[in-house]
């Protein structure tokens, strides 16, 4: 693209998202530019990196599962090809995830999940509380049991997002550090990005890609993405504490320990529905802590490196907004929710797809934005 020039497509959110779609874009021969005044600051870095579809798996979620396996599926050669294109380690994990109980209502928490798993015929193994403590010796001997999903694997979010940006870079794609103002709509069409600095970037298309803050910007359709708040911790000095990622059911709270490669670990995560609220809050804190210590002893001796809170970006059924909007022009890549890392080598695919070819895959159909359009009346 020359400087000055119109791009294909602009995206605005240079996110996990954003960046791979652009990337994806941009080898398929796209000009593109994408907007953002902080790359990656979002959920991005918040995110625990978990690529977890069967355990993060809700009952009524069969559609938003199936996306999630062939997402899963495309994570080894998609982590191979960023960290080839990009330089940089991502940092996949393939260790598998146990999911804990401890109290009776757990334990029958944990039973009906697994019966859920096994009529999807979705592979995860139920483990006594032996079996569990050898496979993670460090869990507290108070585990009633366990259920073992070796499919489950996690990814460093952070490392991710860099090796993305240096990937997007080396294929052409124009980073404009700037914050996006409004979708600039001509003749009812989406033309281009306003940004807060003033100017306008025209493009061919243009793409949404701003999680949470994707509802609600000037010359966007209304859209059901609605902010989830999440607070997280991450721990300095747990080198060899944990094998794989941790899921726990502390007397009905729901917890997670993910180790990085190095001596990292990130405890998270609460969900709370209020707003934009940015606070990092005691009880949030508190509560993170005493039941990662409660499942995990050890950690009372880590160092707390880091705490934060950010949005996920949250849909009525818990499922991405992808493909076409009412608004032709504006193609949608958000509304991830809990899924946003799982599920950036599927929605890279699929959306390079649509830009490039004007098809969105089958794959895609059951997320466009159009299930949540009010029904028409009956006559
Ligand atoms: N995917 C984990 C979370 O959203 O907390």
């Amino acid at each position: 693209m020359t400087a000055g020039a119109a791009p294909d497509v602009v995206i605005a959110g240079g996110g996990l998202i954003g960046l791979s779609v652009a990337w994806r874009s941009a080898q398929r021969g796209l000009s593109v530019a994408v907007v953002d005044d902080a790359p990656g600051d979002g959920a991005s870095r918040a995110a625990a990196g978990m690529l977890a579809p069967v355990t993060e798996a809700g009952y009524r979620e069969e559609a938003l599962l199936r996306l999630g396996l062939a997402s899963v599926q495309r994570w080894p050669a998609f982590a191979e090809e960023v960290e080839r294109a990009g330089g940089l380690p991502v940092g996949l994990r393939t260790a598998g995830t146990l999911v804990v109980g401890f109290d009776d209502d757990d334990m029958r928490e944990l039973d009906a999940l697994h019966a859920f798993q096994q009529e999807l015929g979705l592979d995860a193994e139920r483990l006594t509380p032996r079996a569990t403590r050898r496979r993670e010796p460090s869990l507290t001997p108070r585990v009633r049991g366990g259920l073992l999903v070796t499919g489950d694997h996690s990814v460093d979010g952070r490392a991710l997002h860099a090796a993305l940006l240096a990937a997007a870079r080396d294929a052409g794609v124009r980073l404009v550090r700037d914050r996006v103002a409004a979708v600039r709509v001509d003749g009812g069409r989406a033309a281009g990005l306003e940004l807060a600095g003033g100017r306008a970037l025209e493009a061919g298309a243009v793409v949404l890609a701003l999680g949470a803050h994707s509802a609600g910007l000037p010359g966007v359709p209304p859209l059901p993405v609605r902010p989830v708040k999440g607070q997280i911790l991450r721990l300095a000095g747990a080198g060899g504490l944990l094998e794989g990622t941790v899921r726990a059911l502390v007397r009905g709270r729901h917890v997670y320990l993910v180790p990085y490669a190095g001596d990292r670990l990130v405890v998270g995560a609460t969900v709370e529905d209020r707003g934009f609220d940015p606070t990092v809050t005691a009880g949030g804190v508190h509560d993170l802590l005493h039941d990662a210590i409660d499942v995990v002893p050890g950690v009372s001796e880590l160092e707390l490196a880091e705490t934060l809170a950010r949005w996920r970006p949250g849909t009525p059924d818990n499922a991405p907004l992808l493909g076409a909007s009412s608004l032709p022009g504006l193609v949608l890549a958000t509304g991830h929710h809990r899924n946003g890392v799982l599920l950036t080598p599927v929605t890279a695919e699929v959306v390079a797809d649509l830009l490039a070819t004007g098809t969105l895959p089958e794959l895609a159909a059951p997320f466009t934005a159009d299930r949540f359009a009010p029904a028409p009346p009956r006559r």
